[in-house]
């Protein structure tokens, strides 16, 4: 099974299947699950991983990953959603 991550909206990277975490040494880090989710707002306590930080921080980001086009963000496929119902 090859590894999945996938970013919430407003939240961390959710990584599903094989994979090894390691640490700047090379280190691996011993996981107690498949699946984890990883900060990407930078506030956890518990980095790496997420801890729940993000909410009470408001961090905000796309579902999407940053740096993605524009046309596979999900804000504009909501927005070209919308314009689409708007239009006659
Ligand atoms: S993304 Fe959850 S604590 Fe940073």
């Amino acid at each position: 099974m090859i590894a999945r991550i996938a970013t919430y909206r407003n939240g961390p990277y959710l990584v599903r299947g094989d994979f090894v975490i390691t640490d700047q040494d090379g280190e691996t880090v011993e996981l107690a699950r498949r699946t984890v989710a990883l900060c990407r707002c930078g506030k956890s306590r518990t980095r790496p991983f997420c801890d729940g930080t993000h909410k009470r921080i408001g961090f905000t980001a796309h579902g999407s990953p940053e740096g993605a086009p524009a046309s596979v963000r999900s804000s504009d496929i909501v927005r070209e959603d919308r314009r689409s119902r708007e239009s006659p």
